[in-house]
């Protein structure tokens, strides 16, 4: 066991999320664009470049890792990967083994992931409008999203939705969806649209919902209850007293959460990013590749640790999405 990770104001790095693949079979608007160029496949870390980097990690003081893409159960083999990571999982070392999927896939890999030792999902779904999700992913099924997220309840993951709260698109539905989820025992969680991407004719700010008004909305028909529990991520959540239900929140925008913030992010081509709000990273493939011997990736993660911003820079206060980041979500997976 190696000294924790410890940043330059005092948090302590124990979440780390990786993306595995930068591909992925939607292209949400807000995420990708529709021609998308991919990397080619041999810059992406290998399977084994993936374990020995996560191991590394855990050993240093990584308790949690959830496994991110683009669509991490497009990448060939990945079962191979979770099942590796079961022995973390075995001697204590790893927490929790998670990932974040749009749900396409689940229906073959639910039962596999449930047997490698992950408890709990994050879908992400923000419509459950067919119309509306072919709309939003561009071509995606609704209907195999649904099949996964029911193979994933049979197979007894606890799962969480997590729905971009978009103006003008789903506003209409956050009671709908909010039921939808309660009629099958899920979490939801609404997330604040980040201003990233090669936006074209797009303008995030035309798309920003503050969910502060989302929050408004759903006390005008609940009493809300604020929750001190934490699921080890940015989300707060309130609780909706008349169901018991729980309601996630993660405002980027309208809520700072970044002084609080315990997580580093690993790119598939082994590139750390110390936020997801900025540009700043350090190349983590070309150590791993330069000896057998961890020694080097060691020094090098601990040197990036020690230049971990303070916070992101999006603001949409001034009536500009100021911050923007040309930078596609799916590089950095979420
Ligand atoms: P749990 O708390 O374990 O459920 O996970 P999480 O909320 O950390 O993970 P999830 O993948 O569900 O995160 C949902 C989304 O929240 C991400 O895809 C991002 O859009 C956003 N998010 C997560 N972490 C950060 C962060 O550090 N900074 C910002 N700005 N957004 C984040
Ligand atoms: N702003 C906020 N969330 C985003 N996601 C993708 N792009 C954005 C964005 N620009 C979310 C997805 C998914 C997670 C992986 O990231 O909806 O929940
Ligand atoms: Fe794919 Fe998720 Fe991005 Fe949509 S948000 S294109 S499902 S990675």
């Amino acid at each position: 066991q190696a000294a924790p990770l410890i940043d330059p104001f005092a948090r302590a790095i124990t979440y780390l999320r990786v993306s595995v693949t930068d591909r992925c079979d939607f292209r949400c608007v807000y995420c990708m664009s529709e021609n998308m160029q991919f990397l080619p496949k041999k810059e992406l870390l290998t399977l084994e470049e993936l374990d020995r980097m996560c191991s590394t990690f855990i050993r240093m003081g990584v308790r949690k890792l959830r496994i991110t893409g683009g669509e991490p159960l497009v990448r060939r083999d990945i079962m191979t990967f979770f099942q590796g990571m079961t022995r973390h999982l075995e001697s204590g070392d790893l927490q929790e083994l998670t990932l974040t999927t749009n749900g396409s896939q689940l229906a073959r890999f639910a039962e596999p992931l449930a047997a490698a030792g992950v408890k709990r999902i994050n879908i992400s779904l923000d419509t459950i409008d067919e119309k509306k999700f072919a709309e939003i992913t561009r071509w995606g099924r609704l209907k195999q999203v649904m099949d996964g997220i029911d193979a994933a309840l049979a197979a007894g993951l606890k799962v969480k939705i997590n729905a971009v709260a978009l103006k003008n698109f789903n506003e209409d539905e956050l009671f709908t969806l909010q039921e939808w989820c309660l009629d099958r025992g899920m979490d939801l969680t609404f997330i604040e649209v980040m201003p990233m991407g090669d936006l074209g004719n797009e303008d995030r700010l035309d798309q920003y919902w503050s969910l502060k008004d989302l929050r408004a909305r759903l006390a005008e028909r609940f009493t809300l209850t604020d929750l001190a529990e934490r699921t080890g991520g940015p989300a707060r959540y309130v609780q909706l007293n008349e169901t018991g239900q729980k309601i996630g929140f993660i405002t980027p925008l309208s809520h700072n959460f970044c002084e609080s913030c315990n997580r580093v992010r690993l790119t598939c081509t082994g590139q750390l990013y110390m936020c997801l709000g900025q540009e700043d990273m350090v190349d983590l493939r070309a150590p791993l590749r330069a000896s057998e011997d961890d020694a080097l990736l060691e020094e090098r993660i601990r040197a990036a640790i020690g230049q971990k911003p303070k916070g992101h820079d999006f603001d949409y206060s001034r009536q500009v999405a100021d911050g923007q980041m040309s930078r596609h979500m799916s590089h950095t997976g979420g």
